[in-house]
């Protein structure tokens, strides 16, 4: 008996430590996103890409949306970091939307041409603000009516964001693994991991860049708290000469500048309280509203990085679907 009980307390232990995540307090069903949170590291532990298991709430999303909004949905099967580097998932996805935004493909599948969105979360929302900008360039006839961005990334050179520093170990996106994101879509070769954890990873010879992301004048005073802004750490030009995707507006589409923001389409961003994106987002709301473009911005106090891939049995959430209601609802009424 006392063996038993012994091996019992053991195992448990070991499961008690590996799943507890300190959740946030306002968070509703706790154990249940500690237990997908516990579920997520595992799968991340034994394969790189462990967004992969996230296929199945998307094709459930595009199928909602295409359902409600009576909409045809074009989801994008990018190719994958870290097998390959930017800038592949950009050119994947430029190339499609640029083929769709062509008036005789969309007659082709009885698409209105006044109604076009492009929408994206985490690295989906990465590129779906990059592609927006780079598309808004060209000389389509054919231009996007709205641009959705669900918790996106959206830039690299200032991994110590108040969000970053609030948030570094909350569920399913912690700094560490958004760092080692970050590096491995442009190389496999640690050094730029290491020195992003340290946020000393941009050469001085990009400090211009800072403005775009300074976060001291682009974030409303309740996202800075007691956070005191501080000049950036400069490293070697080495990197940022090897690895120069991360310093690019296609890859980081926060460091455009005001002109190539000017002609964007109405534009929706949805950020989490508990995520270290979530200064990314607001920056590029302060920006975006600053040169006079449309933004509706949804804040949820109580949502953490990914809501939208809790949809799904037995992975979902209360939360996932009051998120995804509320997006697609809002589409409806604005596509
Ligand atoms: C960021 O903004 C603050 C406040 O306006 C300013 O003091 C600081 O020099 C700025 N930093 C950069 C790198 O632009």
């Amino acid at each position: 008996m006392g063996t038993k009980s012994l091996c019992l307390l053991l195992a448990s232990v070991l499961v008690a430590y590996y799943v507890y995540t300190p959740i946030p307090e306002n968070i509703e069903e706790r154990w249940k996103l500690m237990l997908i949170n516990a579920g997520f590291r595992t799968v991340a532990h034994v394969v790189m890409t462990y967004f992969i298991s996230a296929m199945e709430p998307y094709d459930l999303l595009s199928r909602w949306t295409a359902n409600k909004l009576n909409a045809v949905v074009i989801s994008v099967e990018y190719r994958l970091a870290p097998m390959y580097h930017f800038p592949v998932q950009f050119e994947d996805v430029y190339t499609i939307v640029k083929f769709f935004l062509q008036n005789s493909v969309l007659a082709q599948y009885g698409v209105d041409p006044n109604r076009i969105c492009i929408s994206g979360d985490s690295a989906g929302g990465n590129l779906a603000a990059a592609v927006a900008q780079q598309v808004n360039d060209l000389e389509v006839k054919v231009k996007l009516k709205i641009q959705a961005l669900l918790y996106p990334a959206l830039q690299t050179l200032d991994l110590d964001l108040p969000s970053y520093k609030d948030n570094e170990n909350k569920p399913i996106l912690p700094k560490s693994l958004m760092v080692r994101f970050w590096s491995e879509y442009f190389t496999t070769d640690v050094s730029l991991q290491e020195a992003m954890a340290s946020n000393s990873h941009v050469p001085a010879e990009s400090s211009h860049l800072f403005r775009f992301v300074n976060w001291s004048n682009l974030l409303p005073e309740k996202f800075k708290k007691d956070h005191v802004y501080a000049s950036p750490i400069y490293g070697s030009s080495r990197l940022g000469k090897k690895y120069p995707g991360f310093l690019d507006p296609r890859a980081a589409p926060l460091l455009v500048d005001d002109t190539k923001l000017l002609g964007l389409p109405v534009t929706y961003v949805l950020t989490c309280q508990h995520d270290v994106l979530r200064d990314d987002g607001i920056m590029y709301v302060s920006r975006l509203r600053e040169v006079g473009i449309e933004v509706i911005h949804d804040h949820i106090e109580d949502a953490i990085h990914g809501a939208l891939m809790f949809i799904t049995s037995p992975t979902d959430l209360a939360l996932g679907h009051r998120v995804a209601n509320k997006y697609i609802e809002w589409l409806n009424i604005n596509l």
